[in-house]
């Protein structure tokens, strides 16, 4: 058995977890679904799943990980042996993730230099971010220097100071968030945002409605990739296991709640919430905010402090993809530290660098009909993911049996209060919904309809 340190309580592991959960999925990730899928409709799609299919999830993972005391790989693996592809298969979803996490992450360093320099007018203008994440060097460079400050604190081994430092600027970040929505919000106009984004319209409901959401949980909230195995095996057994979850995606689900309420509202006051609009994509965060600090008073200095906030967030969250990355890569062929995290860092920058050419130069190349941004998202979160967590669902609910995971549940106190959802979700809802969202994944792939 490998000696495992433990996170020394409870608070400490919901801290752990929800750093690594809140990333720019939940402020850049977040907005741009919600504001393509319908508004309201997502939202509502969003919190159903997060409470129902969301937590069967994220506690089978857990407690997986903490039964076991293994990482992805290993603990499915020790489970069964049939299901050792699972880990495999797991850990190919971080290995997609991080070179396009990081081109965003270059994105986030612009804004701050731009905001930083005093150049908060010039990037409120309609053709700003176009004109930026076209161009064919400059959008490379700072997704090169992301990758950099990445490989450099997971390469030294810092992470500890870098975790920090962002415990202490999330709070800030969140309470910032909220000073801007209220902002955005005073602006005329965004209160027809604030309808589109709260109130559910069923015209905007279909397929592509929850596989989207899904897709979105399973990122916003690290799952079907074997992080939170992994951060439950770190886990005490004296901590609740129901609580932490719960916890957990609650500030997940705040914080993404708030980063809409800020974007969306600004995007009808700002923009106009035309069909054209509210498809941005991934860029919607960067052709709306920057309009909202340049109305706003203070601004330029608001903008700045949000986008060093941003930045930490999104490292944070890459620092943890690049060290599982490194962990598995190390734990297979049994490299050292530092070979791994220069191989792992060219990888990332050959990986990433059609993601970044997809918007400019290499647009013409559209896997799926999509940018080369889009595509690899769609594959890690529509496809990989539902994948996962099915054989999850599969082998938690059928060969081990939903009971092994409430018994693990239960190990702190002897309760487990949504044991009767858990199992039937595990059991049946969850994985006939993956099969139809697989489904749809599989139709979208093949061009039967375009999301
Ligand atoms: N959940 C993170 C976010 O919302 C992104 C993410 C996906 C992640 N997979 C991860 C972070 C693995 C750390 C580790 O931005």
């Amino acid at each position: 058995m490998n000696q495992r340190s433990n996170f020394t309580s409870k608070l400490g592991f919901v801290l752990a977890a929800a750093g690594s959960a809140v990333g720019l999925g939940n402020i850049w990730r977040f907005p741009y679904l919600a504001a393509k899928y319908g508004g309201g409709t997502f939202l509502l799609v969003y919190l159903i799943l997060a409470v129902t299919f969301g937590f069967a999830l994220m506690t089978a993972e857990i407690a997986i990980g903490r039964k076991t005391g293994l990482s992805a790989i290993e603990a499915f693996k020790k489970l069964d042996k049939r299901f050792g592809f699972l880990g495999i298969l797991a850990s190919a979803v971080p290995i997609i993730i991080f070179p396009y996490y990081s081109v965003i992450g270059g994105w986030v360093i612009k804004y701050f230099v731009t905001f930083a320099t005093g150049n908060v007018a010039a990037s409120a203008g309609d053709t700003y971010f176009n004109d930026f994440i076209s161009s064919p060097v400059e959008p490379l460079g700072w997704f090169a220097l992301f990758i950099a400050f990445t490989a450099i604190i997971v390469l030294f081994g810092v992470q500890k100071g870098i975790e920090n430092v962002s415990k202490f600027m999330m709070p800030v970040l969140v309470l910032l968030t909220i000073v801007i929505a209220a902002y955005g919000l005073t602006v005329d106009g965004a209160m027809e945002g604030v309808v589109y984004y709260l109130k559910p319209n069923m015209e905007d409901f279909s397929a592509k409605t929850i596989l989207a959401a899904m897709g979105q949980l399973f990122y916003s909230m690290s799952l079907a990739m074997g992080i939170m195995v992994t951060y439950g095996s770190y886990m005490k057994k004296d901590n609740n296991l129901e609580s932490s979850v719960r916890q957990i995606e609650i500030f997940d689900t705040a914080v993404a709640f708030l980063a809409g309420l800020m974007v969306i509202p600004a995007v009808f006051a700002f923009s106009g919430g035309t069909a054209e609009n509210l498809n941005a994509g991934p860029g919607l965060m960067f052709m709306t905010l920057p309009k909202v600090f340049n109305s706003m008073p203070m601004g330029g200095a608001i903008g700045t402090l949000f986008f060093v906030m941003v930045f930490f967030a999104a490292l944070t969250s890459s620092i943890s993809l690049m060290e599982t990355i490194v962990s598995i890569i190390r734990d297979k062929t049994g490299w050292g530290r530092r070979f791994t995290c220069i191989i792992v860092t060219v990888i990332a920058l050959i990986m990433g660098t059609p993601s970044s050419l997809g918007f400019g130069i290499w647009s013409h190349i559209a896997p799926l009909g999509m940018s080369i941004l889009d595509a690899f998202d769609f594959i890690s979160n529509s496809v990989l993911m539902p994948v996962v967590a099915f054989f999850t669902c599969v082998l938690v609910g059928f060969i081990l049996g939903p009971k092994v995971v409430a018994d693990e549940v239960k190990v702190t106190d002897g309760k487990f209060k949504s044991e009767k959802i858990f199992t039937v979700m595990i059991k049946w809802i969850a994985p006939i919904f993956l099969i139809l969202i697989l489904a749809s994944s599989i139709a979208t792939a093949m061009g039967v309809f375009s999301l």
